[in-house]
């Protein structure tokens, strides 16, 4: 792994090491039970409710985790979520592990969040996070809750004009799951690349609209393609949500879609119960594999996607 930190150094309160998983790209870090407890002895007096109802309180469950890795967490995480070679942790907090301490984890995982950045208001739930169930029946109008199926690679943000630099992903809980792996796609990894991030069609602006589910009513207009500050390509891409105006836009981007779900590039990564994935929006892609039915199949995740608040690599999508 080429990595902007150094994987040897002993840290205090956490580990990292590479994942087996993905080892050139992807960095496991795991707390161990006595950070994990201490953190929620620490907060214990502040609900999850709390960090709802009072933004700043989100910023302070940051600071005490990284006071109990002696001030190490935090640059860490800085550091690797804008590293074009890795950006991207599968996060460990051990004793986290029943559907039963979801407010733990919700917390947990606000405290990494708020290290670095600050999760945006998601429309779907109306709060900084969304808490979203799987089970084997599903009438919505997008595939984020169908089983059955590939939810295919995308970018989130795409539909909302807030800076959408990062993706958490947290699995809450699981029963009578089978396949349903994450899916993470790193840009310099996939093979046509080149080819569609250098075509005309790739910084013409097009239309997102999102379905109702959603929340959110005005579209917005922007290319697939941009540059950030080093002048490498990234995306702000999903297939659902994308509103082609013509012939060449549609066909384009069916060349596209088929282009990045055939990729032998693709990742499939396991995450357990507690554990969360934590990705650069900008130059991965995330979707989810297939399962297979079963009658009491319940999944339940979490994200929070936000904007950096320490370091900016990326420009904003030309408007
Ligand atoms: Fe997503």
């Amino acid at each position: 792994m080429n990595s902007i930190v150094n994987l040897d150094t002993q840290y205090t309160g956490f580990s990292i090491k590479p994942s087996e998983q993905c080892p050139e790209r992807l960095i496991e870090l795991s707390f161990p039970k006595a950070t994990v407890d201490a953190f929620l002895a620490a907060t214990a007096e502040w609900p999850v409710q709390a960090l709802e109802y009072k933004s700043f309180l989100r910023f302070r469950v940051a600071k005490i985790l990284n006071d109990l890795c002696a001030g190490q967490l935090q640059p860490l995480l800085i550091d690797t979520l804008v590293d074009r070679n890795t950006g991207a942790l599968l996060i460990k907090p051990e004793g986290l592990d029943d559907v039963s301490q979801a407010e733990d984890m919700v917390k947990f995982t606000t405290a990494i969040a708020h290290c670095y950045g600050r999760s945006n208001f998601d429309s779907m739930s109306g709060q900084y996070y969304a808490r979203f169930v799987v089970q084997n029946e599903d009438n919505s109008d997008s595939y984020l809750r169908q089983p059955h199926r590939v939810m295919e690679l995308h970018n989130d943000g795409t539909y909302v004009p807030e800076d959408t630099d990062y993706v958490l992903m947290l699995k809450i809980d699981e029963k009578n799951m089978d396949g349903g792996n994450s899916l993470l796609l790193h840009l310099d990894d996939w093979e046509d690349l080149e080819k569609f991030s250098t075509s005309p069609m790739a910084y013409r602006a097009m239309r997102w609209a999102a379905p109702p589910s959603k929340k959110v009513a005005a579209d917005v207009f922007h290319p697939v393609f941009d540059l950030d500050a080093e002048g490498q390509p990234i995306m702000s891409y999903i297939d659902q949500f994308v509103q082609p105006a013509d012939f060449d836009e549609g066909n384009w981007l069916t060349d596209l879609s088929e282009s990045i779900e055939n990729s032998p590039a693709i990742n499939g990564i396991r995450v357990e119960t507690g554990n969360f994935l934590l990705i650069n929006n900008h130059f991965w892609l995330h979707g989810r594999d297939k399962f297979t039915a079963h009658e009491g199949l319940r999944r339940e995740l979490m994200r929070q996607r936000g904007y950096f608040t320490h370091k900016k690599t990326v420009r904003k999508p030309t408007q």
